[in-house]
């Protein structure tokens, strides 16, 4: 059976941008939220208040906040998500009005070290006081767990480990739970047993979102994969863009459009107005002077 409605969590402005070589300016960066926005996906992740070293892109985080909470008012129950590693993360987005937050753990060792610079539990531990820091606030936290079928350095990951490490960030007090293919090797069978594995734990399926990256083709089969199982959040990037910077080999995530082409080809509703969204890609295309590598927005553009 497959869901009457699926929310999108549209990461294009973050798991997008954050990976772009050049500076994309802050005003290119808030038409592009407010455009999505306008082409109805009512959850669009906007920044990381991470280390401004690591992540250089993504370093005018303070500035592009107040440019985009107006949104808020013009597109009644749109969420506009951050990413936050630790507390001074948080100080940060909170400083700048963010209301809902996401942190970002890792179903193996390897990748903890290279994305956060400590070992799982002392991410944990980092984790700990920001999101009860956030829950004290009224502020929302996503959990992110990378690296969940297969990691660049370990190889593949078993379910349990992945399964361990995602009910310890819903301990933590995460209201949601977005399974990265961080490197997009996963394919539609591993999607079913990782699914089935968190069923077993007691994990509702209503907390757990999808988010595949696109790098062997496979993200839409592992999106309707999940959908079998009862998932009904799906992560998406406009016009596909995106990529993890610490992750070796992590292309751009599932295209938004190319997901909205397949829910809408079954039914599914989204409330995203795939023609705006399109136009999107295309004008922000030309802001980055490269083609979208969406197959949807290739054959729909200038249509
Ligand atoms: P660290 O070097 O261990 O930092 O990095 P630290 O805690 O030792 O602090 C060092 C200095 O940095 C201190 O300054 C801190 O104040 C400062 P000093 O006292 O020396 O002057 N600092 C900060 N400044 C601004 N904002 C902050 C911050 N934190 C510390 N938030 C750290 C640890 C977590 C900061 C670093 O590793 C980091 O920023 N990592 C982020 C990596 C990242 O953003 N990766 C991409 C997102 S994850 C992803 O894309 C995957 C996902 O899409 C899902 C999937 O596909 O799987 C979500
Ligand atoms: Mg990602």
């Amino acid at each position: 059976d497959l869901p009457a409605r699926v929310r999108i969590h549209e990461v294009g402005a973050r798991d997008g941008l954050q990976n772009e070589k050049s500076m994309v300016p802050v005003e290119v960066k808030a038409e592009f939220i407010a455009r999505l926005a306008a082409a109805g996906l009512q959850t669009v992740e906007a920044t990381s208040f991470v280390h401004p070293k690591w992540v250089p892109q993504l370093a005018d985080a303070e500035e592009l906040l107040p440019r985009i909470t107006g949104l808020r008012e013009q597109y009644p129950g749109l969420r506009l998500p951050v990413l936050v590693p630790n507390e001074r993360g948080l100080d940060r987005a909170l400083a700048g009005g963010a209301d809902e937050i996401a942190v970002f753990a890792s179903a193996t060792e390897s990748f903890a070290r290279r994305n956060l610079n400590r070992s799982m539990d002392e991410v944990m531990e980092m984790f700990r006081p920001v999101i009860s820091r956030a829950g004290e606030a009224g502020v929302p936290v996503r959990g992110y767990l990378s690296m969940c079928f297969g990691d660049p350095w370990e190889g593949p990951v078993a379910p349990e480990q992945v399964v361990a490490a995602g009910v310890r960030l819903l301990e933590l007090g995460c209201a949601e739970l977005s399974l990265g293919d961080t490197i997009g090797v996963a394919t539609a069978g591993q999607v079913t047993e990782l699914l089935a594995a968190f069923g077993r734990a007691g994990v509702p399926m209503a907390q757990l979102a999808v988010h595949f990256h696109d790098t062997y083709g496979q993200a839409l089969a592992n999106t309707l994969a999940a959908l079998r199982c009862g998932v009904t959040i799906v992560d998406s990037s406009a016009g596909g863009l995106g990529g993890c910077p610490y992750a070796k080999s992590a292309t751009g995530n599932l295209a938004t459009e190319d997901l909205v082409w397949m829910l809408h080809g079954l039914g599914i509703e989204t409330g995203v107005d795939l023609a705006a969204l399109v136009a999107t890609s295309s004008w922000l295309a030309g802001e980055l002077g490269r083609p979208s590598p969406s197959r949807a927005v290739q054959a729909l553009a200038g249509s």
